[in-house]
């Protein structure tokens, strides 16, 4: 069964294409690595023994892309990843946000249009909750971003939902929460010359490349003052698509489910932990509050234990593990 992944040589789709593989499903792949290298793709066609097929195209230039659909003609389902995703970035580039989230999307669903391709899974993300009314969210949330990515994602969400109706399509929408961790080998992991998720960065603080990680604030309405998040391990996300897929060969309609465990924790908590982790303490200093962040941001998982029967397996010590053992055995990431 051969399915389409587009921004396949990122962070998400690197490890989704491994969990894939291990089914045996045939994967054609889609980026035009405006955030990746293809050193990812041959490093998950080293972990799993197989092959992918791969196109370098960008979803903003239709004909590249409708190139892809027309070479490949049995395309069972799409797994749409390829955005651009820096909640700051986007804020400063608004335009560069819409045009390649939106346009990109729009060829997209223009292309399994006309070649028919029904099946689809699209990566959304919990910024479309923006600063959740109730949290643990549920996926019945109002939807309310605030930031121009978090738009873009919303409004992708919107144009799948219409498009599914009128064209008959089978979706489901994951929103993540927040993805860490790296595979258990080493191997493939997340690759940011900047970081701006707290991982990354107390990742490479951990490493000496970054002097000291800046807290943003103490002060928030949280146990210990620092921000909660529900961090989720980036195999049991990848696992999440695996299940999509499958929900798309047994079921017909559009499913939405939050991709999270329910269970959060403090930047303090994730700094200790890694700290563990790496076998040394990672300097951290407090600084202010960065705007437009929230104090609490966790996922409600009923619905998609009991509908999709996902579960997360991997726990905190799984994740800045294998955070760090990534990071060590790549201190330059993929270009070391
Ligand atoms: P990533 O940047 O590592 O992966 C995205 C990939 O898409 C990159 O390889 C990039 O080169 C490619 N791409 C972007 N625009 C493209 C275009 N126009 N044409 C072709 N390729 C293009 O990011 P990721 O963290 O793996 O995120 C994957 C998806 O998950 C994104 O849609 C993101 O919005 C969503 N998401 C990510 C997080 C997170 O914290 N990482 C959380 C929620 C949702
Ligand atoms: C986590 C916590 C920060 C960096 C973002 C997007 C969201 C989704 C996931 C794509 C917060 C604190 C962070 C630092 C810190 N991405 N922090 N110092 O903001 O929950 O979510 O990534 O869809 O849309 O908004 O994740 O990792 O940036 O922050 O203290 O240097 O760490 O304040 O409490 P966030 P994050």
């Amino acid at each position: 069964m051969k399915i389409l992944i587009t921004g396949g040589a990122g962070y998400i789709a690197s490890h989704t294409n491994v969990e894939l593989l291990k089914e045996n499903y045939e994967l054609v792949l889609v980026d035009n690595f405006c955030n990746s290298v293809y050193e990812s793709v041959k490093r998950v066609e080293e972990i799993s023994g197989k092959k992918v097929k791969f196109y370098e195209a960008d979803l903003k230039n239709y004909s590249e892309l409708e190139k892809v659909f027309e070479a490949e003609k049995d395309i069972y389902a799409v797994i749409h990843f390829a955005a651009l995703k820096a909640v700051g970035e986007s804020v400063e580039k608004p335009l560069e946000y819409y045009e390649n989230n939106i346009s990109g999307s729009l060829n997209l669903y223009k292309c399994m249009k006309k070649y028919g391709v029904k099946n689809f899974v699209f990566s959304s993300s919990a910024t479309v909750y923006g600063d959740p009314e109730e949290v643990p969210v549920k996926e019945t949330a109002r939807i309310g971003a605030t930031n121009p990515y978090g738009h873009t994602k919303a409004m992708m969400e919107q144009i799948l939902l219409d498009s599914a109706k009128a064209h008959g399509w089978n979706v489901v929408i994951l929103r993540y929460f927040n993805p860490v961790g790296a595979h258990e080998s080493g191997l493939i992991g997340e690759d940011p010359e900047y970081p701006n998720n707290l991982l990354p960065f107390v990742s490479q603080v951990a490493a000496g490349i970054r002097e000291k990680v800046v807290v943003f604030g103490d002060d928030w309405n949280t146990p210990d003052g620092t921000g909660v998040r529900d961090y989720i391990h980036v195999v049991d996300l990848a696992k999440a698509h695996v299940k999509a897929i499958e929900k798309l060969k047994n079921n017909q309609g559009t499913f939405i489910y939050n991709i999270g465990t329910g269970r959060g924790y403090s930047v303090i908590e994730m700094i200790d932990a890694f700290s563990k982790a790496c076998g040394h303490k990672v300097p951290y200093v407090i600084g202010q509050r960065r705007s437009g962040d929230v104090a609490t941001v966790l996922a409600d998982p009923a619905k998609s234990i009991k509908e999709f029967g996902y579960i997360a397996e991997l726990g905190l010590e799984d994740m800045v593990n294998s955070a760090w053992k990534w990071q060590s055995l790549n201190p330059k990431g993929y270009k070391g």
